[in-house]
């Protein structure tokens, strides 16, 4: 596992996209697979600004969202579906058919989760996984005790998550819905290369769990220390509590395969370093 601290959320977002967007560069017919969540959203904007100011192609791209909640169609403002369909499908130069998410309003909920793995298998499985993460821990939508073998399947969600996420419901929890498809930790875990963000002050407290804390099923995201491939990409306010602060930033100031992340063209027009 390798941690970066940038600055700001602005400048995590922005190393995010730029790592994200060389993968895509070379690996046309990249296996993406997808989060959502407020993070995402400054990921997604930088993308879709790298695609039209520096022609950054997803013709190639193939891709697996994480999650959707149970019951919401994506006609519905507050599925995921939507979300992805407005913050990035709709304003890149990707295949609709390409998309892939798990169907909330599927009839059959356990088909369609081992028909989702069998998909991802089709393609060869995710060559690149990006990921946020829940203040319970939670990677996708994996709550605490997901087991870290866990394939696609219906979770219940916590009510820590409904506060979480109700923002995007108005406000108020109850109306975020109770259940979720989500790929399991183990679905995860096979992903080639895994990038998880984090920002903020309310995540710092979960980071330090994820990052230098025991590997449990009560923080989904401390599954990801055994990941032979994984990033996690965090702002100042997120790793205020991680002891190994120096080492990490060292990390990025030192390591030659960050030396291109120093500067670049979109962060000079961004006012960002
Ligand atoms: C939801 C998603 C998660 C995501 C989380 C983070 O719960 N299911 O995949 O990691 O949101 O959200 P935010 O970026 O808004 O903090």
């Amino acid at each position: 596992m390798e941690v970066i601290i940038r600055p700001d959320a602005d400048a995590a977002a922005l190393l995010a996209a730029r790592v994200m967007a060389d993968h895509i560069r070379t690996n046309w017919r990249i296996v993406l697979g997808l989060a959502t969540g407020r993070t995402m959203e400054q990921v997604y904007d930088l993308l879709c600004e790298m695609h039209k100011q520096e022609g950054l192609d997803f013709s190639g791209c193939v891709t697996f969202n994480l999650d959707e909640y149970i019951g919401l169609g994506a006609t519905n403002p507050h599925s995921y579906r939507y979300y992805m369909n407005q913050h990035l499908f709709s304003r890149v130069n990707i295949e609709m058919r390409r998309t892939h998410l798990p169907d909330g309003m599927a009839k059959d909920l356990k088909a369609e989760c081992r028909e989702y793995e069998d998909r991802i298998k089709s393609y060869g499985g995710i060559d690149f996984q990006l990921l946020g993460i829940g203040v319970d821990g939670h990677i996708g939508f994996n709550e605490p005790l997901s087991s870290l073998r866990s394939r696609t399947r219906d979770k219940a969600l916590t009510p820590e998550t409904a506060r979480q996420n109700c923002a995007m419901f108005g406000g108020d929890p109850n109306k975020v819905p109770k259940r979720a498809l989500t790929m399991g930790v183990g679905t995860i875990l096979e992903a080639r290369h895994v990038l998880l963000v984090a920002t903020g002050e309310s995540k710092a407290e979960v980071l330090l769990k994820a990052i230098e804390g025991p590997i449990t099923s009560m923080i989904s995201a401390s599954a990801l220390q055994l990941h032979p491939s994984c990033t996690i990409i965090c702002d100042e306010a997120a790793a205020s509590k991680l002891q190994g602060k120096d080492y990490y930033h060292w990390i990025f100031d030192n390591e030659p395969e960050w030396e291109k992340y120093h500067s670049g063209p979109l962060m000079t027009l961004m006012g960002k370093n």
